[in-house]
C-alpha cells in the first residue's frame, strides 16, 4: 500500500469524506466516527431506509478505552484476539466523543480492532476511531475485493483503499457481555468453541424469544426510545410539548434550520436524548421529508414513538 494513498484517505475523513478500507474480514466504508454529518452520508450512501449502529473501528486499546468501559474481562478477550474478526458490545462513557448516530442512540457501543495494516495505519494517523458498516449498499453482499466496493458504490464514496482480497470474507463476530457470561450476538469466524477455550463455559448465543421480543436481561434492545411519549409531524405544538424543528418549523431546537437531512440525521439522537432530559411531558417532531435519508430518520422516529411495554 502507497504511503501516499494513505496519507490521501487520512485527509478526506479529517475532512468529513468517505473512503472504503480492507479488512481481514470485509471491506467497510469508513467515516470519521465524531463526524456526525460524515456518519449520516454513509447511511445516505448504503442506500439504508433505516439507522443501523455501527461498528466503530480503532487502532488501539488506549483509544478504545476512551469510548467504552472495558471490564477485565473483555480486556482479557481483547489481548487474546485484537486485531482481529471480534466485536465487543460494551457500555459507552458519557464524555465519548463518538456521534451519536453511530451506535443510533443506544447506550453501548460495538468496537474492534481490525487485521489489516493499511487500516490501522489510517486510524493511527487520523487519531480518531472510524465508524464502518459493510461497503455495500443496502440488501446486498458485503464485498471482499477492491473491485466488488467499486462497482456497488461507483463514485459515491471519495476514496477505496486497495488492500487485496480480504482473509476471512464474512462478517465479525460480535459478543456483548450480561454479568459473567459472554453472549454470541452475531456469529463469524472466531467461533464459540474458541470462545470457550480462551474464556470458559459460560459462553452462549444470542437466542430471541419465537414472538422476536428480546429475553435476556440486560441492554440489548435493538433501537432507542426515549421516556417521554413522542408525537410526529407536528406543525403547531400542544402545551407543554417539547419541539424539535425542522427547516422552517423552528421548535425549541431544531435539527437543521436549513432543511439539511444530513445535519438532521447526525443531530436526531442527540436531540431526542437531550428532549427527553428537558421535559416532563411529550416531545414533538416536525415534518420531515421522506426522501433519501429522510426515509431513515422517519423509520427512526416512528420506532421511537410507538407504543411499547415498559
Ligand atoms: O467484520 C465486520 O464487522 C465489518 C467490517 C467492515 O469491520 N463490519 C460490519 O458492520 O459488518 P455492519 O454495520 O455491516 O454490521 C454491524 C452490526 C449490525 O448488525 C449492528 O446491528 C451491530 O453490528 N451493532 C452495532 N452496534 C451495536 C450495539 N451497540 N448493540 C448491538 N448491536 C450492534
Ligand atoms: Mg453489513
Amino acid at each position: 500500500m502507497l504511503k501516499q494513498d494513505i496519507e490521501q484517505a487520512v485527509e478526506i475523513l479529517r475532512n468529513g469524506g468517505l473512503v472504503a478500507v480492507p479488512t481481514e474480514t470485509v471491506y467497510g466504508i469508513a467515516a470519521d466516527a465524531t463526524n456526525g454529518e460524515a456518519v449520516a452520508h454513509i447511511f445516505e450512501v448504503k442506500g439504508r431506509p433505516h439507522f443501523n449502529p455501527l461498528i466503530c473501528h480503532i487502532s488501539s486499546i488506549a483509544m478504545a478505552e476512551k469510548l467504552v468501559n472495558i471490564s477485565p474481562q473483555a480486556a482479557a478477550l481483547m489481548q487474546k484476539f485484537w486485531p482481529g474478526p471480534l466485536t465487543f458490545v460494551l457500555p459507552k462513557k458519557n464524555n465519548s466523543p463518538v456521534s451519536g448516530l453511530v451506535s443510533a442512540g443506544l447506550d453501548t457501543l460495538a468496537i474492534r480492532m481490525p487485521d489489516h495494516k493499511a487500516t490501522q495505519t489510517i486510524i493511527e494517523e487520523l487519531d480518531r476511531p472510524i465508524a464502518a458498516p459493510s461497503a455495500n449498499l443496502s440488501g446486498k453482499i458485503s464485498p471482499t475485493t477492491a473491485a466488488h466496493v467499486t462497482s456497488g458504490l461507483g463514485n459515491t464514496i471519495d476514496m477505496v483503499i486497495n488492500g487485496g482480497d480480504c482473509k476471512e470474507g464474512i462478517e465479525s463476530t460480535i459478543i456483548t457481555f450480561n454479568n459473567d457470561q459472554v453472549i454470541i450476538l452475531r456469529p463469524g469466524t472466531i467461533t464459540k468453541a474458541m470462545l470457550i477455550e480462551a474464556y470458559g463455559p459460560n459462553v452462549s448465543e444470542f437466542k430471541a424469544s419465537s414472538d422476536g421480543k428480546i429475553t435476556a436481561p440486560g441492554q440489548l434492545a435493538s433501537h432507542y426510545a426515549p421516556e417521554a411519549s413522542l408525537r410526529l409531524n407536528v406543525t403547531e405544538p400542544r402545551d407543554g410539548e417539547y419541539l424539535i424543528g425542522f427547516g422552517d418549523i423552528k421548535g425549541d431546537i431544531s435539527l437543521s434550520e436549513t432543511g439539511n437531512l444530513r445535519q438532521a440525521a447526525s443531530n436526531l439522537f442527540k436531540h431526542l436524548i437531550t428532549a427527553d432530559t428537558l421535559t416532563s411531558g411529550s416531545i414533538a417532531v416536525a415534518p420531515i421529508p421522506a426522501d433519501g435519508i429522510g426515509l431513515a430518520i422517519n423509520d427512526r422516529l416512528k420506532r421511537a414513538a410507538a407504543p411499547r411495554d415498559k
